[in-house]
């Protein structure tokens, strides 16, 4: 029997639009990586730099339509008993990633507006590569902490991993 903690609450369910934005972003972002670019030089190509600013211009886009989408129409899936500490954590790691989205889109077209305005080295140029690649370091953290988050909670069975995941899905428990 459910005890007062949950009550009876029905679990919630991403809409279909959420999960195809969270799952084709995850898609798009492993392009952007897999594509990467390993040399500053590399951008001499001038076909080169239009794709990776067309790239990165469409993500940044797509990026703030799925959290104007997300934060109009979608509510987090933790239950309503969650302590307000993890809430709080939560929404941290949920807004770092999409900071670090942005930022990351951002930096990259500066990286190839420095670069096409000729600051082909020097101080701003390398300080925006640097920026650029921090973003990195800090989601790829980010990410770990939430994929471990998402799985924790599959543990626990509340019904957070079935509402984003088509997969391995539970028996929801939330007595
Ligand atoms: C296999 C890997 C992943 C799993 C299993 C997973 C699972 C989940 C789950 C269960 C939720 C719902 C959490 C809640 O309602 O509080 C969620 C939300 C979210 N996930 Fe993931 N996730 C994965 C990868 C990623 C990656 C790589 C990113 C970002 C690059 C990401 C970004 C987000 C964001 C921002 C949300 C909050 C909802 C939104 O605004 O879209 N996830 N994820
Ligand atoms: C959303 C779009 C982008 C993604 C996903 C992406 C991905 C990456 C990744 C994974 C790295 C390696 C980071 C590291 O070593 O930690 C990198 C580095 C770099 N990216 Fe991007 N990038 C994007 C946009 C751009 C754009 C638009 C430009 C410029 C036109 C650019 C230029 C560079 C440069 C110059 C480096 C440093 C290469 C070096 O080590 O010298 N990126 N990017």
């Amino acid at each position: 029997m459910p005890s007062e903690k949950f009550d009876l609450e029905k679990p919630r369910k991403y809409s279909f639009l959420a999960k195809f934005f969270h799952w084709g972003f995850i898609v798009i972002f492993g392009y952007g990586i897999y594509k990467q670019v390993d040399e500053l030089d590399q951008l001499a190509d001038l076909s080169l730099l239009k794709f990776e600013m067309i790239f990165a211009a469409a993500f940044l886009f797509l990026l703030i339509i799925r959290f104007i989408y997300m934060r109009r129409t979608q509510k987090s899936s933790l239950p309503t008993a969650t302590s307000q500490t993890q809430k709080y954590a939560a929404k941290i790691v949920h807004y770092g990633m999409y900071f670090c989205l942005g930022i990351i889109a951002i930096s990259g077209i500066s990286i190839g507006t420095l670069y096409w305005l000729g600051f082909k080295s020097g101080l701003i140029i390398e300080g925006v590569i640097s920026i650029h690649e921090f973003s990195f370091t800090v989601i790829y953290f980010l990410i770990l902490i939430h994929v471990s988050a998402a799985i924790y909670h599959r543990f626990l069975g509340d019904g957070v991993w079935s509402s984003m995941v088509p997969f391995w899905n539970e028996k929801i428990n939330r007595d």
